[in-house]
């Protein structure tokens, strides 16, 4: 079968090439006649010249020099838009040929306009939203030279322990394709050449959210069957939206790294989904390459040229080597003009091979960036981004007028509301969560107190702060800092309490084994409850956390994630009822570590635990633990409630390739209007290989005032019974299927209809 496939790569291949050359770009390949082959090489060379985030050993150096060789394809965190301009007059002016340099920028969630971070983004649900935080960040990049963006990250995660969860989507591949392609839209636009689009990056290609353990940058070993049907999904979603570009990954695939697999890079990208754009390493992931034990430079960059990386991030392996094997025949000229030709075309997408200085109007920031217009939609999409986890005797929400101890260590504090990955952010124009309070509510009584550090072990402080004071231990002792926060409390009426992870404690690097609240916040927390007042728990953090003993505890929870620029403001309008929560969990909350990886489309195994789940012997469960998550997937409350019922199906029985729709009925039945995101789970019964219990395939948010009701319709494609099988063929087989719909992966409604 293997061979078959590889057969009818080569085959596709040859074709697809045929199909490239057709569509070859006449000023390119002009461009492509006069250039000497190292020039050629110079263009699959992308540097930093500092301002961006050095996450690898290599820093560039000389770049200026190197830039009127022609020795660079494209710059990425350079500073200012006054370098961007200088960088481009000498590529364009001081090189020989004067071609334009592409510049590139990590802008994960929002450029100035800090949005909130991916993960609390995607639960918001909400499609249109997502898009426009792209748009809204390519506008504002864009205003400032920026024409590269490495976004989005699609990585499926389903181990919270892994700090890199935060930037995607999280567990589902259904979610995260709609939320991949809503991304690369938003960036690119309908036309590459506006100067307020950007060309996306998708990444990190390939399964670098599987991770094993949780631990950066570590090795991932997956079947086939599960990467088709699991991980791949929202990568494929952002190609066939047209992304222009694509990072691989660290972490090897089949045993091969992603930077030098030619099965992932060449068979399946482009010979399989037809991807035509370039490929980049992410940084260093080349030279990595000699760790992970496959070569010297030479042979790690030959290798990664042959498999069909295009440019290399920051490792100048491919500057320094490829001649040399080129002279050697270990690589082809072709090989290099490939490569070569793809940077040139992405450049001619974009427009600079006409005018360089297309992204590069000096007008352009002071209008588009930080707009109030932009802060508004940052402050609606961490709003919509919350998630209500419990609300104790419905505390919430809280009256404007209320006495109220604010406390806890993120409370006031604007170095924690942008979170991870938001380098070109400033903290300095974050609303803190105190702030948005006063804004909001100016007739409450705000009782302050920091109440106690997020941690209190200097050395792991040090650890997260690398790229500012994240985790500031006071001078005051512990001890009278949660003096300060009890006193706070016995004055007000209720307590809401900032609690949990520092931007750093979860990104890039960030693993951790306990993933629960720090013990100074646990103390502080169980400080407050003893004193007897309601205690309002907001919970930031860049990941699902074990929250297993405060949920025990008569407190409410709004998780908030890192909400960006608005935090505060944002926080304000939910706590104080100005907007209803509607975020639901898009990864499922763990009870304890031990239960990783936990997710909602797991299997039912051949010795499912009882459906109590209690404990029983020589079943799949655990001696300590239910299986059951503290929170599932598809999970969050409302001020208001929701009653489903009446589920119908368009039909009992379809035909392969037709499609069926499902119906519900839903009735707001609180006292507050509200949105509620309807979700769909598919259960196919009986297949060639093992179903998930149940997969979402559908989902949609509406808005019901109080006391009404709608029926809300979710079509099922032909696409949404299909997997791919064992012999990896997207297929739809035959029989039952359940339909279940609800407000959450629990969703107990359920419907059956046969596929003949
Ligand atoms: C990250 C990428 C990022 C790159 C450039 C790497 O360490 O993995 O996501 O795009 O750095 O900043």
């Amino acid at each position: 079968m293997r061979i078959f496939k590889t057969l009818l790569f080569c085959f596709i291949g040859t074709t697809s090439l045929i199909a490239q050359n057709a569509k070859k770009i006449p000023e390119v390949e002009q461009l492509l006649e006069k250039m000497t082959i190292e020039e050629k090489i110079g263009q699959l060379n992308l540097l930093t010249p500092g301002g961006g985030v050095a996450t690898g050993e290599v820093v560039s150096k000389n770049v200026e020099a190197k830039i009127k060789t022609g020795n660079v394809g494209g710059l990425f965190g350079v500073a200012s838009p006054e370098k961007m301009k200088k960088a481009q007059d000498i590529a364009v002016k001081n090189s020989r040929l004067g071609i334009p340099l592409l510049f590139g920028s990590d802008i994960i969630h929002g450029y100035k306009t800090t949005f909130p971070i991916p993960l609390g983004l995607s639960a918001s649900w909400d499609m249109d939203l997502i898009k426009n935080t792209a748009q809204i960040a390519a506008k504002e990049a864009t205003a400032d030279g920026i024409n590269w963006n490495f976004s989005p990250m699609v990585d499926i995660a389903r181990d919270p322990r892994w700090g890199r969860i935060a930037e995607g989507a999280g567990e589902d591949p259904y979610l995260g394709s709609a939320v991949a392609e809503a991304m690369v839209k938003g960036y690119q636009g309908t036309d590459l050449t506006a100067n307020n689009t950007m060309l996306a990056c998708v990444k990190h290609f390939a399964l670098y959210g599987a991770v094993e353990a949780g631990r950066d940058y570590n090795s991932v070993d997956m079947g086939h069957v599960k990467m088709f049907n699991q991980y791949l999904p929202p990568y494929k979603a952002a190609i066939d939206a047209g992304a222009a570009s694509v990072m691989t990954s660290f972490n090897d695939v089949d045993g091969v790294p992603s930077t030098a697999n030619k099965w992932l890079l060449t068979d399946l990208l482009r010979d399989s989904w037809n991807f035509d754009g370039f490929v980049v390493s992410d940084y260093t992931s080349l030279n990595e390459m000699i760790a992970h034990g496959l070569g010297d430079l030479q042979a790690v960059s030959a290798l990664a040229l042959k498999a069909g990386l295009d440019m290399d991030m920051v490792g100048e392996g491919f500057l320094s080597t490829l001649k040399k094997s080129l002279d050697e025949g270990k690589v082809t000229e072709t090989d290099i003009t490939n490569a070569c030709r793809r940077i040139l075309e992405a450049k001619y997408k974009l427009g600079l091979l006409d005018n360089p200085y297309r992204y590069i109007d000096a007008s352009r920031p002071e209008k588009d960036i930080l707009t109030e217009e932009n802060r508004k939609i940052a402050r609606k999409a961490a709003a919509h981004s919350f998630v209500l986890l419990k609300n104790e005797n419905n505390i919430l929400p809280i009256s404007k007028t209320a006495k109220i101890a604010l406390v806890g260590p993120l409370a006031d504090s604007r170095n924690n509301m942008l979170g991870t990955w938001a380098p070109t952010g400033d903290v300095k124009y974050a609303v803190t969560i105190k702030e948005g309070f006063n804004n909001i509510a100016p007739n409450a009584t705000i009782n302050y107190a920091k109440g106690s550090n997020v941690l209190n072990d200097k050395e792991l402080a040090k650890k997260i702060n690398v790229f500012g004071p994240r985790v500031e231990i006071s001078n005051e002792t512990p001890e009278t800092l949660l003096k300060e926060a009890v006193a706070a409390a016995e004055k007000s009426d209720v307590v809401v309490a900032v609690v949990g992870e520092a931007t750093e404690m979860s990104g890039e690097a960030a693993s951790r084994t306990d993933i629960s609240i720090p013990q100074a916040q646990k103390k502080l927390i169980n400080a407050l409850v003893a004193t007897g007042k309601p205690v309002v728990l907001i919970l930031m953090s860049g990941r699902p956390l074990v929250i297993t003993e405060e949920f025990d505890l008569p407190v409410s929870i709004l998780q908030v994630w890192h909400p960006g620029v608005e935090a505060g403001n944002a926080a304000a309008d939910v706590v104080f009822g100005d907007y209803n929560p509607s975020g639901k969990l898009t990864a499922t909350w763990p009870r304890a570590v031990g239960q990783i990886p936990i997710y909602h489309s797991m299997k039912n195994t051949g010795r499912p635990a009882p459906e109590n789940d209690q404990f029983q012997k020589f079943r799949s469960n655990y001696l300590d633990q239910p299986n059951a998550p503290l929170f599932p997937f598809g999970y969050g409350l409302s001020y208001t409630t929701f009653e489903y019922s009446d589920v119908q199906l368009s039909k009992q029985k379809i035909a392969q390739g037709e499609s069926i729709t499902v119906s519900v009925k839903v009735k707001n039945t609180g006292n507050y209007d509200g949105e509620e995101v309807v979700q769909l789970y598919l259960r196919d019964v009986v297949r060639s290989i093992t179903p998930p219990k149940r997969q979402l395939k559908g989902f949609k948010k509406v808005f019901i005032k109080k006391g009404e009701s709608k029926t809300v319709t979710i079509t099922l494609q032909p696409e949404d019974l299909k997997f791919y099988n064992g012999n990896l063929d997207f297929v739809a087989e035959p029989g039952d299927f359940e339909v279940f719909v609800g407000g959450n992966s629990n969703a107990d409604l359920k419907k059956s209809f046969i596929l003949e």
